[in-house]
């Protein structure tokens, strides 16, 4: 038979394949979401993400010593209070949650670098991330807070702030008040692109955060709507983001595409807690390969575009970069 193109060619043996691939990670650019909660000598477990924890602030140094041996040196700060009032006050509080973990881990591993999710969620008693004006969430009396916290973040120590509120407007606020406090050297990751997704429902447990009536359509993007997508990014980054991300990963691998063709900023990719919890849950009941699947996940992240992975499997994905499984 006359065939002189032959694809299989490149596939032969491994040496080869790998020479070959046109996707290319490394540990650098994983990203692990933390919680931290109040009290002493807690690792609580949350039962719809097995394997993931609440610590105490004394417990974190030892997740942290974990996640360093394994290469991941990037963390991102997700607070449980024990305090929730209207103006999630917790959120901006100088000796919140979140800004006593940073210093903490500032001062354990001072080479880390410490990302916070800024928003209002987990801080307000009705679990909305704003303040509220009736039943709607109230745009710009919501930014000062916003503003407010990220300010505190920074002064606590974080290396970089991430707005997961989609608030209008926020980055823009941030901006300003970081400037006007000398840290105009801090960079923002906005979640400019957040869609109102199911995929969030572990988290919410996990921190206590789901709305007490409504739901964040208002605010998060419906899913239906990509190029809505392009334009919260590019507003984003009119309002002087350093960083855009796209959330959730797995559904949503298209308009991470779309995203990074359209800007020039790094994007980064959240896969968030359903995403894990789908994998835990089928792994477990022997349905699914849990280390290939997690591979896979990841590797179409990048595919896609993604530049950044935040991921809740980070520490299982810089083994298998070690290993050469992916990578
Ligand atoms: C805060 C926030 C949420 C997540 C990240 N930041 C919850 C939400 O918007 O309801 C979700 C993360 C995850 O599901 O892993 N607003």
């Amino acid at each position: 038979m006359e065939m002189t193109v032959r694809p299989r060619r490149l596939r032969k043996n491994d040496t080869l394949r790998r020479m070959v691939r046109e996707t290319r990670m490394d540990k650098s650019s994983l990203i692990y979401p933390i919680f931290v909660r109040e009290g002493e000598n807690m690792e609580e477990e949350i039962p719809s993400m097995e394997g993931q924890f609440r610590y105490s602030i004394d417990r974190l140094p030892y997740a942290l010593e974990g996640l360093m041996k394994a290469g991941v040196d990037k963390v991102m700060f997700f607070g449980i209070p024990d305090e929730k009032d209207e103006v999630g006050s917790q959120a901006y509080a100088e000796n919140g949650i979140v800004q006593r973990a940073l210093r903490e881990a500032r001062k354990q591993f001072p080479e880390m670098y410490l990302l916070t999710d800024v928003c209002m969620c987990e801080y307000t008693s009705h679990g909305h991330c704003g303040v509220l004006c009736g039943h709607d969430v109230e745009n710009d009396e919501t930014l000062k807070l916003l503003a407010k916290t990220a300010l505190s973040h920074v002064e606590a120590g974080a290396d970089m702030v991430a707005p997961s509120d989609m608030m209008d407007g926020r980055v823009r606020a941030i901006r300003e008040v970081l400037d006007a406090n000398q840290h105009k050297d801090i960079p923002i990751m906005s979640y400019a692109v957040k869609y109102a997704s199911a995929f969030y429902g572990p988290f919410r447990e996990a921190a206590g955060s789901a709305p007490s009536f409504g739901d964040r359509k208002s605010y998060q993007m419906d899913f239906h709507n990509k190029r809505e997508g392009l334009k919260e990014a590019l507003l984003d980054v009119q309002e002087g983001a350093d960083i855009i991300m796209v959330k959730p990963a797995l559904s949503y691998l298209d308009v991470i595409h779309e995203v990074k063709n359209s800007i020039n900023l790094p994007v980064a990719a959240y896969s968030v807690s359903g995403e894990y919890a789908m994998v835990k849950a089928g792994a477990k009941l022997g349905y699914i390969d849990e280390a290939k699947i997690i591979c896979e996940m990841a590797v179409s992240t990048y595919r896609a575009g993604a530049d950044i992975y935040l991921t809740y499997f980070a520490k299982e994905l810089a083994g298998f970069m070690d290993e050469g499984r992916i990578g």
